[in-house]
Formats: C-alpha cells, sequence, structure tokens
C-alpha cells in the first residue's frame, strides 16, 4: 500500500522533474552552442570561443532587419596598440567586404593597447539589413594588428532569411 507521505514525495519528484526539463528548455533556448568556425590564419593570436546570439541552430539564422550579437574570445600574441576589423561575405567562393558599424576593435569590448598572452573578448554587433539577398554564405571575420596582421581570423556559415 501507498502511504499519503510518500504520494507526497512522489508528487514532488514529478515536479522536480518537470522544472528540469522546463529549465533544460530555456538553457537550450537561450544559450546556444558556440558556433562552430574554421580558423582561416590567425598569425598573432588565437582563438578560443565564438558566440552569436541569438543563434538557436547552426547554421545561424540571420533575419532581415536584425541584429545579432558576434563575441569572439581570443588570446593575444603580440603586443598592439591598434586593432581594426575588416569583415567579408564569401558568396560562391567570392568574397565581397561587409561593412559593420564599428571597425575599431578597441571600441568593442577590447582594452587597447593589446598586451601579450592576454585573454580579449571582441564583442560587437551585426545588423542585418532588409536589402540583403535571402542566401547562405560563409562570413569571414578579421581583427587585425599594427602590422596588418590577424589577431584572428574566423569563418563561419550563416543563412541570411527574411
Ligand atoms: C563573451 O564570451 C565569453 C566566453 O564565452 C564570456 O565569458 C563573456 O562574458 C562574453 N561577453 C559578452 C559581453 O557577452
Amino acid at each position: 500500500m501507498i502511504s499519503p507521505r510518500s504520494q507526497t514525495q512522489k508528487r514532488g519528484n514529478m515536479d522536480v522533474r518537470r522544472g528540469f526539463i522546463f529549465l533544460c528548455c530555456l538553457i537550450a533556448f537561450t544559450c546556444a552552442d558556440p558556433v562552430k568556425f574554421l580558423d582561416c590564419g590567425s598569425s598573432t593570436g588565437k582563438v578560443a570561443i565564438v558566440d552569436i546570439t541569438p543563434c538557436a541552430s547552426q547554421p545561424c539564422q540571420l533575419h532581415k532587419g536584425q541584429s545579432y550579437s558576434v563575441n569572439v574570445t581570443f588570446n593575444s600574441g603580440v603586443e598592439s596598440t591598434t586593432s581594426k576589423a575588416v569583415v567579408h561575405g564569401i558568396i560562391a567562393g567570392v568574397p565581397i567586404p561587409f561593412p559593420i558599424p564599428v571597425e575599431d576593435g578597441c571600441k568593442c569590448g577590447i582594452e587597447c593597447p593589446i598586451q601579450t598572452q592576454k585573454s580579449y573578448h571582441y564583442v560587437t554587433s551585426l545588423p542585418v539589413k532588409s536589402e540583403y539577398p535571402a542566401i547562405k554564405l560563409v562570413v569571414k571575420w578579421e581583427l587585425k594588428d599594427d602590422n596588418q596582421k590577424d589577431l584572428f581570423c574566423i569563418e563561419f556559415p550563416v543563412q541570411i532569411v527574411s
């Protein structure tokens, strides 16, 4: 026979399980996995993590008219007083310059001068204009140091959707 006490306990367990499932869904929805990227020749730094939010599944679907947050965590192997971001959209193998609102990496979460063997978070926004075509493309994102060398160079696929 089931005593009233163990029934209460059972119900309690159910609530805990439901709460856990709910929490997992919430986490999966809000903090998606780091973006899978290709290193395209980071020569004076090393990339640790690339995050794009929101990006629920990969390749990231970028909706026209929305803005996305890009967060690249990297380690610097050089000293540099400046850092400049250069972004290209690679469409059918052809890199096309992709203008971003702020080119200066030192205004995107990086404290300049950049020091050797220090970890930095480059954080900026990527607005997706409504006039962009709804296509799949590869984004190539570079951050150049004083000598035009890449502190990081990453490539990741995205899909622009309406
Ligand atoms: C950027 O990503 C790193 C590593 O995941 C994290 O520690 C940091 O808080 C993020 N910064 C912002 C502004 O999201």
